[in-house]
């Protein structure tokens, strides 16, 4: 990834790691051009991730131009801005819509889709031996599993779920979540456990020659076979390390 400007304020990335492949997904402030109509009074009110569902490339007459767009696909990587997303109904939910980012048909073994959740939504269960994490960019919604116990998921707070995991996720006002579904594929005897944090709460790691600040949203155990990194950025700092 080489799109770094010293005018971003904060870059987040979240690098999901599957196990035999690493996808960059970097979910950036877009920049060719800064966009001066914004006040500073609107900029406070948007909330931590609005710049994952909200076009930033170009001025606000030029937003939705064909062409308009830093998308790029990769066979590695791919850079999906929101210009790029299309937002339609989502199989088995109820009153949500979803915009599909990484499928199995682009060669990966993962998808990967932004749900947008209304009013009075609710989720859809994943296929049978298919495990899911959720990443809150907008809103609330609870979760409730099959003990009954009820957890709120605030923006950056995060569930996994394992393969076959009996919960229900529902939405009274709104919500914008990132969603991960993958076939379960560890071979471990002990099975995962259902994971709700926030990454706040999770320690810093080291990066020796980096200067980002990383977070490993996961346990780096075997029957997890995938993670998740928080890797955030400061104005003008890039990797270091040659993808
Ligand atoms: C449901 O969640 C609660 C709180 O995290 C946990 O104690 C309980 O074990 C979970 N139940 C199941 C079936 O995973």
């Amino acid at each position: 990834m080489t799109h770094f400007l010293p005018s971003l304020p904060s870059i987040l990335f979240l690098l999901a790691v599957f196990s035999t492949t690493t996808v960059n997904l970097c979910f950036a402030d877009g920049g060719f051009c800064s966009v001066p109509s914004v006040t500073e009074t609107e900029e406070e009110q948007k909330h931590l991730y609005w710049k994952v569902t909200n076009p930033t490339l170009s001025p606000d007459h030029l937003r939705d131009l064909p062409g308009f767009t830093r998308s790029v696909y990769k066979t590695d990587h791919a850079l999906i801005t929101p210009e790029s997303h299309v937002f339609s109904p989502i199989p088995e939910w109820t009153n949500a819509l979803g915009a599909y980012m990484i499928t199995p048909a682009m060669g990966s073994h993962f998808v990967m889709y932004l749900a947008k959740m209304k009013e009075n939504s609710r989720a859809g269960r994943p296929p049978s031996g298919v495990e899911r994490f959720l990443f809150v960019v907008q809103g609330s919604a609870s979760l409730t599993n099959a003990s009954g116990a009820i957890q709120k998921l605030m923006v950056d707070s995060y569930a996994y779920l394992p393969p076959n995991y009996d919960h229900e996720l529902e939405c009274v006002e709104s919500a914008t979540l990132i969603v991960f579904e993958r076939r379960y594929a560890s071979t471990m005897d002990r099975l995962p456990e259902q994971i709700v944090g926030s990454t706040d709460e999770q320690p810093l790691l080291e990066t020796p020659g980096e200067v980002f600040e990383l977070r490993k949203l996961l346990p780096q155990t075997l029957q997890y076979d995938f993670n998740i990194h928080i890797m955030d950025f400061q104005p003008g700092e890039f990797l270091n390390v040659k993808a």
